[in-house]
């Protein structure tokens, strides 16, 4: 890996401070070959703080928003809190900061109307670092689609399914949420509908088309753990219907259900591309029953460069064009214009969906009518109190500062637990059934673990039997039955079961 290749034509260096230590700290490497130095970094955690220090000794570190931003250099890579973005985004540009803001761009209508307005009264770029839209398929799609290759797009499915539930209680990188007797600042209840940008983003990507109009039925089933209802948290599908501007329609699917799923599908007027399980399939001839076939996307000449050098994928191109944004003065395609593209249509279909499926138009905030009818829009969903709404006031701390902890392994062990005993049941269909030892393997290694955090759950669950946590754990015990598997007996039968099994495959 070659880390002084140089991307950009100029000595220029941006300075940067990182706002958001958490998934903030994944940029890192790539910043040193986009003429980025990494000169500060602000979080409230002190573990994130510690691992930035190590990483980058010498730089800035503080858990004080206003000591970072009066720290001096030129741009903000952006990972708050999400809902916190449009206000956090708008703090650093006031103080002339360029930005690059994680996803989503904000939270409701009213807070992108002050964006937009500020990123114009500033002059600073702004940049959306949305990163789906940059992987090798994705890019490809988009410069074939930009040839003509497909012809105008007629329908597409594009999906970010991702049943993200430990990360209510954990931190990104999976330490648990300290104080324990608290959840997730904001992952513990927003609607899925918010976090829209990794499905649609690539869809305007490649098609380079704007949604106007947005629908989105309530799914109301819910997984198990989740502190909200599906209609409100995290814990439920969200389909929404999307019109683009050439009168096409989007199905953008998010949300969180038993299948993770990045499929995509798009079909045009000449022809089709799918994704699916990582295969990209075209379909060309203009017909439904035209020849298909497997191709390999290639990166263009600068994404060969990127990947030679370590830096491929998603990461690198929202950097790179942040970078190029600002030394050369091409706007990066998710700069805050299409960034609000991308976010409305999520705030849109949450708010679609708490009506039944009444369409609402997407705004286009570039033009001041619009930005007019939206400017005191403060439409949000309700949000869980994270730090107060788990237990009583009154609760005994010593117990539940417990809780993140063991609902983090009681997660991981409920649901290895329900993988045996559910492909258990399917066993003689199984093609492959010698996939069968690794369920069993996940369980052994679970087990210990699972032993003692039922205990404490179900001590939770005895002191405050009405609280939210009570009811989460509950949830995720119930996915066990009725088995004891704190029984002595449970662990010698899956040894020997493993060791049956084992000998019935050779
Ligand atoms: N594009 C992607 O693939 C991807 C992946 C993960 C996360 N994200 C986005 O990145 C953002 C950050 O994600 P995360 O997983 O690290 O989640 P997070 O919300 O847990 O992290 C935010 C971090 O910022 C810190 N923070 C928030 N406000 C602060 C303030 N005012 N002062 C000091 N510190 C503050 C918090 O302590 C926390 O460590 C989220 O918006 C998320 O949507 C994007």
């Amino acid at each position: 890996m070659n880390n002084e290749r140089r991307f950009f034509d100029s000595d220029q260096r941006i300075r940067l401070g990182i706002w958001g230590l958490g998934r903030g700290l994944t940029f890192f490497n790539t910043c040193k070959v986009l003429n980025i130095d990494v000169v500060a970094g602000c979080d409230f955690n002190q573990h994130m703080r510690d691992r930035f220090a190590e990483m980058n000794p010498g730089a800035f570190v503080t858990d004080d928003a206003e000591a970072f931003l009066d720290a001096d250099f030129d741009a903000v890579l952006l990972a708050t809190y999400c809902p916190a973005h449009a206000d956090d985004a708008i703090r650093c540009l006031k103080v002339g900061k360029h930005v690059l803001s994680e996803v989503t761009s904000f939270h409701t209508m009213a807070e992108g109307v002050r964006l937009m307005e500020t990123v114009e009264e500033t002059g600073k770029v702004y940049n959306l670092a949305e990163n789906y839209p940059f992987s090798a398929a994705n890019m490809w799609l988009a410069r074939k689609w930009r040839e003509g290759l497909f012809g105008e797009l007629m329908y597409a499915e594009y999906e970010y399914v991702h049943e993200c539930r430990t990360l209510a209680y954990t931190y990104i990188d999976g330490q648990p949420i300290q104080p324990g007797n608290q959840t997730h600042s904001w992952r513990s209840w927003l609607n899925f509908h918010y976090y829209n940008t990794h499905s649609l983003g690539p869809m305007m990507h490649i098609t380079d088309l704007r949604p106007t109009r947005v629908t989105a039925l309530p799914a109301t089933p819910a997984l198990a753990g989740y502190i909200l209802d599906a209609r409100d948290g995290m814990g439920g599908i969200t389909p929404s219907l999307i019109n683009m501007e050439n009168g096409a329609v989007v199905r953008n699917l998010m949300g969180a259900t038993t299948n993770d799923t990045h499929q995509q599908r798009i079909w045009g007027t000449l022809g089709s591309a799918e994704m699916i399980d990582g295969k990209l399939r075209l379909r060309l001839g203009a017909s439904g029953h035209s020849p298909k076939f497997e191709v390999t996307p290639h990166w263009d000449e600068l994404g060969e460069l990127a990947k030679n050098t370590g830096h491929g994928g998603g990461d690198f191109w929202t950097l790179y064009n942040f970078a190029r944004h600002i030394l050369e003065g091409q706007p990066a395609f998710f700069d805050v214009y299409r960034a609000a593209d991308c976010t409305s249509p999520g705030i849109l279909a949450y708010r679609s969906s708490i009506e039944g499926g009444r369409p609402l138009d997407v705004p286009d905030l570039r033009h001041p009518k619009q930005r007019d009818a939206y400017r005191h829009d403060d439409f949000a969903q309700p949000r869980f109190d994270h730090r107060v709404g788990l237990f009583p006031a009154d609760a005994d701390e010593s117990l539940t500062t417990q809780f993140s902890l063991t609902m983090r392994d009681l997660v991981r062990a409920s649901t290895a637990f329900r993988a045996y005993r559910d492909w258990k049941q399917v066993l003689p269909d199984m093609t492959r059934s010698e996939n069968m030892l690794s369920v069993i393997d996940g369980l052994i290694d679970v087990l210990p673990r699972f032993i003692e955090v039922k205990q404490i759950a179900e001590k939770i669950i005895t002191a405050y039997p009405s609280s939210v946590a009570a009811r989460v754990l509950g949830e995720m015990l119930e996915l066990c039955d009725e088995t004891d598997i704190s029984h002595p007996d449970f662990a010698k039968r899956l040894e020997t079961e493993r060791r049956e099994f084992q000998h019935a495959s050779i």
